[in-house]
């Protein structure tokens, strides 16, 4: 491989090469990725194809294309498959002098939200305030059993049946205290992994949430079968997308369209390593969104949008998510959220 290739299909950074009719001469990997398609599909045809609700920047790119001056975009959203990007987006003309020829697109995703998770900071943040959280509860189970304890002890000691309505009280708040705590404290003892089909947990949950989903609630799937096995503990990964689903259905409040979905993608960075292959397992809902003043905060324990809500759903799918080495992000509009699980594809498994 020749050297300006290696860079060219190595960066990180979608670039794509138009000719003046906005046609696609060529394409990264980085490209294939970001836009979902792969560059066979879409060599020589329209770019206008590829950026189907973004009629203002084709008109923009013809414009590069006559008059030779190069734009940068910032901000851009851009429809890929069943979700929204935010791309910042730079075209230069390339030619000589007026002479355009060819025009080079480069799109770095901007993505606030993928960015937060994805980074290292983000994912060792998270991580501390879940290992407080762990501490905190840890220290409130103990009293927590005492108290429980006495108030039975002196229920049995109260002659008046009328006063053993307040031991009760005692005993039933604690019991909701100690299903918090648990939750609070997560899973316990480690991972059992093995060599999975990703679709086992995605046919559990889908099973559960036929079963239990209000009949407004239409659930569809849409898997790619050609998935490799990964390694990861079954019941967890069902755990943490039920999480994710079971939000999904709240949100949708009775009416609406959640969509399971399966894909592979190539060259997904978690952290600071750059994996080769992941698996995504995607939930897709057409509800309202999540609220915009949650959306840098909904991984960390405690934050809820609903009035019954604990707000440890995500926190916990995202920790277990973190024991396979994966994470969870999410893009979100009104009528189109998806949260995708995403987990690495180790060479041996
Ligand atoms: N698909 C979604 N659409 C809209 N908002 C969502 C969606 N998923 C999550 N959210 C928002 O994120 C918040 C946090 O979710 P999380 O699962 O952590 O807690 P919760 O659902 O409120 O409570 P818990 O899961 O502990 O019962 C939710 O309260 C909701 O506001
Ligand atoms: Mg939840």
């Amino acid at each position: 491989m020749d050297s300006t290739k290696a860079i060219i299909d190595n960066l990180t950074t979608a670039v794509l090469l138009l000719d003046t009719d906005l046609r696609v001469l060529a394409m990264n990997p980085a490209a294939e990725e970001l836009l979902d398609v792969s560059a066979n599909q879409v060599l020589g045809t329209n770019a206008e194809r590829l950026f189907p609700e973004t009629a203002l920047f084709a008109a923009a790119l013809a414009r590069a294309a006559a008059s030779a001056a190069p734009f940068t975009e910032r901000e851009m959203r851009l429809a890929v498959a069943s979700q929204t990007v935010l791309v910042d987006c730079s075209v230069t003309p390339i030619g000589e002098g007026r002479e355009v020829a060819r025009l080079l697109v480069e799109l770095v995703q901007v993505d606030r939200y993928r960015r937060i998770t994805r980074d290292e900071q983000g994912v060792a943040r998270s991580a501390s305030v879940r290992a407080l959280m762990r501490g905190l509860a840890h220290e409130i189970r103990n009293p927590l059993g005492g108290l429980r304890g006495a108030a039975q002890l002196l229920e049995r000691e109260l002659a008046d049946d009328a006063l053993k309505e307040y031991t009760q009280v005692i005993v039933h708040e604690a019991d909701r205290l100690q299903n918090l705590l648990d939750r609070m404290l997560g899973p316990r003892g480690l991972p059992s992994k093995r060599s999975i089909n990703i679709h086992e947990v995605t046919e559990r949950v889908h099973a559960l949430l036929s079963a239990e989903a209000p009949a407004g609630i239409r659930l569809s799937r849409d898997y790619d079968p050609s998935i490799p096995p990964v390694h990861a503990d079954p019941e967890l990964m069902i755990q943490a997308t039920l999480n994710v689903a079971r939000n999904a259905v709240q949100a949708l409040d009775g009416n609406g369209a959640l969509h399971l979905r399966t894909r592979v993608q190539r060259r997904f960075t978690i952290g600071q390593i750059c994996h080769r292959l992941v698996v995504r397992i995607e939930v897709h809902d057409d509800g309202p969104g999540v609220l915009e003043e949650l959306r840098e905060h909904v991984f960390f324990p405690l934050i809820t949008g609903r009035s019954d809500g604990t707000g440890l759903g995500l926190s916990i799918a995202q920790s277990l998510m973190h024991q396979h080495d994966g994470l969870i992000e999410f893009t979100s509009v009104p009528g189109a959220t998806t949260f995708s699980l995403i987990l690495p594809v180790e060479d041996d498994s």
